[in-house]
Order: C-alpha cells, then sequence, then structure tokens
C-alpha cells in the first residue's frame, strides 16, 4: 500500500493567516495540521508516501520531513502548480503508485476515534475497488454527499457540493484505490469550477460496482480545519483529549514507534532533536508508557 497527502492549495478561507505560510503547515495545538493526515496514513501501513505541495512550500516541507528515513518512512514530493482539483493527486502520483493500492489523504482532514486502526486495516485488505469513508454533519452541502439505500449499506449516488444534499453523510478526504484510479483519473473532465473532482473519480468505481463506503460511526470525530473557526476547534478538541489523557494523537514519531518501523534508540534521537519540550520529553518518555 502507497501513501498520497494532498497538502497544496490555497487556503484561501484563512487568510490572512495562509498568505505566506502553507496551510497544512499551520499548527494543530502542538503539531503541524499535515502530521494528522500522515498519522493516517501512518496507520493505515504505508511506508511510501508522496507529499504533494505547492514550488514555493517544497522546501518548508523537506525541512519538516527530510526523505522520511527518521520516521522508518520513504517520502518524496511532488509540485502541484495550481489546485487542479483533488483527483489530480493521481495523476501527480501515477509514476509513484505504479499500480499498486494507494491510499490518498487530503492533508487538512484530522480523524480521531476508537479503532481507527482496524477500520484502516479493513479498508487497506480489501484489494478490488475503492473504499471511502462518510461521516453524519450538520452541514453536507460543504461536502461530496453520498446518498445510500434503505439499509444505509450501500452508496446509491453521489453528489459534489450539491445544494440539496440527499443525505447527512458527508465523504471524507481519505480515500482507498485499487490499481485503476489513475487510469479513471485520466479519463475525467474538470467540473464547472475547474477543478478534477475526486466525487466524479468515486462515481466511476460506482458505476463499475467497486465502490465501498464505511460509515464512521458517531463517537467519531473528524474534524475539518479549512476556516479560522474550524482550525480553532480542531485545536481545542486535540487539546482537551491530550491534556486529559497525557497521551497525543497523531504522534508521527510515537506511531513510526509502535509499529516496529524505527528502534528505542532512533525514538531517543527523534525525542533529542526536540530538546527539553513538552513534545521531546513526551517522546522521551514513550518507552516507559510501554508499547
Ligand atoms: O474534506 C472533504 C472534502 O474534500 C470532500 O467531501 C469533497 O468531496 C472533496 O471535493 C474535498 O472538498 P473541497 O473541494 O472543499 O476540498 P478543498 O478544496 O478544501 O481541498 C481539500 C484539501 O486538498 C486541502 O487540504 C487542499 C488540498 N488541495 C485541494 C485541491 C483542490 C490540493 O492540495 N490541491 C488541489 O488541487
Amino acid at each position: 500500500m502507497k501513501g498520497i497527502i494532498l497538502a497544496g492549495g490555497a487556503g484561501s478561507r484563512l487568510r490572512p493567516v495562509t498568505t505566506s505560510v502553507n496551510k497544512h503547515l499551520l499548527a494543530v495545538y502542538d503539531k503541524p495540521l499535515v502530521y494528522y493526515p500522515l498519522a493516517t496514513v501512518m496507520l493505515s501501513g504505508a511506508r511510501e508516501i508522496l507529499l504533494i505541495v505547492r514550488p514555493e512550500d517544497e522546501t518548508a516541507y523537506r525541512n519538516l520531513f527530510g526523505d522520511g528515513s527518521a520516521l522508518g518512512l520513504t517520502i518524496q514530493y511532488r509540485c502541484q502548480e495550481r489546485p487542479r482539483g483533488v483527483a489530480d493527486a493521481l495523476l501527480i502520483g501515477r509514476d509513484f503508485v505504479a499500480g499498486e493500492p494507494v491510499v490518498l489523504a487530503l492533508g487538512d482532514n484530522i480523524f480521531f476515534g476508537h479503532g481507527l486502526r482496524a477500520i484502516l486495516k479493513g479498508a487497506t485488505s480489501r484489494r478490488e475497488g475503492a473504499t471511502i469513508f462518510c461521516y453524519w454533519v450538520n452541514d453536507p452541502e460543504r461536502f461530496g454527499v453520498a446518498e445510500l439505500d434503505a439499509g444505509q449499506q450501500r452508496v446509491v449516488g453521489l453528489a459534489e457540493k450539491p445544494k440539496e444534499p440527499k443525505s447527512n453523510y458527508a465523504v471524507t478526504g481519505l480515500y482507498f484505490y485499487d490499481a485503476q484510479a489513475a487510469d479513471l483519473a485520466a479519463s475525467l473532465e474538470p467540473s464547472e469550477r475547474g477543478e478534477l473532482e475526486i466525487t466524479d473519480l468515486n462515481l466511476a468505481y460506482l458505476a463499475r460496482g467497486q465502490l465501498h463506503c464505511h460509515i464512521l460511526e458517531r463517537g467519531f470525530a473528524w474534524l475539518d480545519t479549512g476556516t479560522p473557526d474550524a482550525l480553532l476547534d480542531a485545536a481545542n478538541y486535540i487539546a482537551t483529549i491530550e491534556r486529559r489523557q497525557g497521551l497525543k494523537i497523531a504522534c508521527i514519531e510515537e506511531i513510526a514507534w509502535r509499529q516496529d518501523w524505527i528502534d528505542g534508540h532512533q525514538l531517543r534521537t527523534l525525542a533529542d532533536r526536540h530538546g527539553d519540550t513538552p513534545y521531546g520529553r513526551y517522546l522521551a518518555d514513550l518507552p516507559r508508557i510501554g508499547r
């Protein structure tokens, strides 16, 4: 399983905060936003990861993650010159994916909840078709929306930001695809807003009878970070849980260590990089908390 994280885009709804800083580098409480989708992709089991960024941000991302080896990963970078749409990620990443299954995560989506790893493993083990994740929201018109059958099990329709949504189920920014994805993406036409829509790619899978949907139940958190209020809400949510438990959400170093992709010595090196900070002390203390 390969992983792609889409971290380009203008972040225009967050201006002036995003005038000179890419949105996915902004802090969500104690770590950059991009750590959260990276954590999701790592929990899916992907160690070969492609980060798609704007040309002007590439250096900043390389400074953050390097080649990924410190985390037991291989991270490559590709630039998206302008935001041509979410499905464009599969065209930019075509040679990287090289006909293997891939998990695509949008750089501004945060997932947190009990059983996440098992849910992701379930999607990873499915060899054919596409898997999407839907979540009940009170403002579905802001998202891709799934229409479900009477048993609420199967998707029967999808629409991108419909004026009159057929359900409250938003399609979240996490997608698992088989080897057909790049070819199907190449056959898409830009939408009215001039983007290659991920909803159109998912519709192509639906037409083939190969679209699977997993409902993320209530009690699960799916947060987006597109506006100042949403970003603040997400930071407060993460802070509340982390302070209560003393355990971190989306701590990529911890995930790498727990997956056995780095050993205790490498974890200590990563902890030392952060010095005597709460984050550094947390990493240094992990062996005491235990695997
Ligand atoms: O968040 C989930 C929603 O993401 C889905 O429900 C929609 O079906 C899907 O189309 C998408 O909605 P938006 O169109 O609102 O996505 P947005 O433009 O906010 O971009 C999502 C992320 O992807 C964001 O972190 C920026 C990045 N991005 C987006 C585009 C269009 C890129 O890096 N390049 C792009 O070309």
